[in-house]
């Protein structure tokens, strides 16, 4: 049986749907090479078509001729755009996309276990509904001391202690300024927590650093008690370090509280009580000088160290290293 030019003509649309596929599935030259020989090779698919042509009736001959030397051209050509791509991603096979290939592990960094502290601190009081307010870093000296009720003799404004910028402005030394500005822009009943980055100039070593995090608290409104400021820190402790930690508050002193607690949990039989926060009840020059009616309301505040606490948490023995970014230490947590 002689072959029929219409058979041959759908044996090259399959042709030429091959050519399609694989082209388009070769990712670096070795391959396109490849393609290249299996099509127009000369002992490729398109040569034994053309070899197929002495089989036909004379005057169909011309028609294949004419359709094999138009796919050529399409080949030709389509093998080309290949090659220019490939060579604009770098000559080589850069930039392609190899399918088989195992992949390349990202380097993943690792979470500073200060923010994971911060955040769990953050939820702790957010489930008790209080609210955050952020303040700036730069203070001036009227909302880091003065309206805190800081005399002007205190050692905490010492140059020794602060850093200060030019004129009134100084990195706040910790964030009960938040206290202030969130008085002078809210009305009680007010309750909030300000997390966030506090200044000392402090020698760096392993209980200190210059840079360091606070997390504030402050709650404002009619009747507000110490029974009020202990059960919400009892509450919060438990929920920190777990619900038999035993706690103890001890008598302290701070300019902007009065009276003045700190909270102690007990640890460990190793470390045994270990002071956690400041505390206490907001001294009523601080509500006059934001405005507030000390005969109507009242309030309790309280402010903690978050690198301490992280510390305790995770048994870090260094506060540095917070402040590293040394992958073998953040990888732990
Ligand atoms: N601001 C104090 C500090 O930096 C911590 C503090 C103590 C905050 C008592 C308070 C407080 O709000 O009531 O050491």
């Amino acid at each position: 049986m002689a072959t029929s030019l219409e058979s041959i003509l759908q044996e090259l649309e399959d042709v030429q749907r091959s050519f399609d596929t694989e082209i388009a599935g070769t990712v670096e030259p070795a391959a396109l090479e490849a393609v290249r020989v299996k099509y127009l090779g000369r002992k490729g698919q398109v040569a034994a078509f053309f070899k197929k042509m002495a089989g036909l009736d004379p005057e169909q001959r011309p028609q294949l001729g004419e359709r094999l030397n138009t796919l050529k051209g399409h080949f030709q050509s389509d093998l080309e755009q290949r090659k220019l791509k490939f060579s604009r991603n770098g000559g080589q096979s850069e930039g392609a996309l190899y399918l088989t290939l195992p992949g390349i592990a990202p380097a993943v960094g690792f979470r500073n276990p200060l923010l994971t502290v911060m955040d769990e601190v953050k939820q702790i009081f957010g489930n008790m509904g209080f609210t955050v307010r952020m303040g700036p870093l730069v203070e001036t000296e009227y909302y880091n001391f003065e309206a805190l009720n800081v005399p002007d003799d205190h050692p905490a404004k010492d140059l020794q202690d602060t850093f200060y910028l030019q004129n009134d402005f100084l990195l706040r030394t910790h964030t009960s300024p938040v206290q202030i500005r969130t008085m002078q822009n809210e009305q009680p009943p007010i309750r909030i927590i300000a997390p966030g980055r506090c200044f000392r100039k402090d020698t760096p070593d392993a209980t200190h650093s210059p840079e360091f995090h606070q997390v504030e608290g402050l709650v404002v409104g009619e009747g507000i008690s110490l029974a009020h400021l202990k059960g919400t820190l009892i509450a919060f402790a438990r929920q920190l370090f777990g619900d038999e930690t035993q706690v103890r508050f001890l008598p302290s002193f701070f300019p902007f509280t009065e009276p003045s607690a700190e909270m102690d949990i007990y640890f460990d039989d190793r470390l045994g009580w270990l002071e956690i926060l400041g505390s206490g009840m907001v001294d009523p020059n601080v509500f006059e000088r934001v405005g507030i009616d000390y005969e109507r309301y009242t309030g309790f505040a309280f402010g903690m160290g978050i690198e301490r606490i992280a510390m305790l948490k995770y048994q870090i023995n260094d506060i540095r290293h917070f402040y590293e970014d040394d992958i073998r230490f953040l990888r732990q947590f």
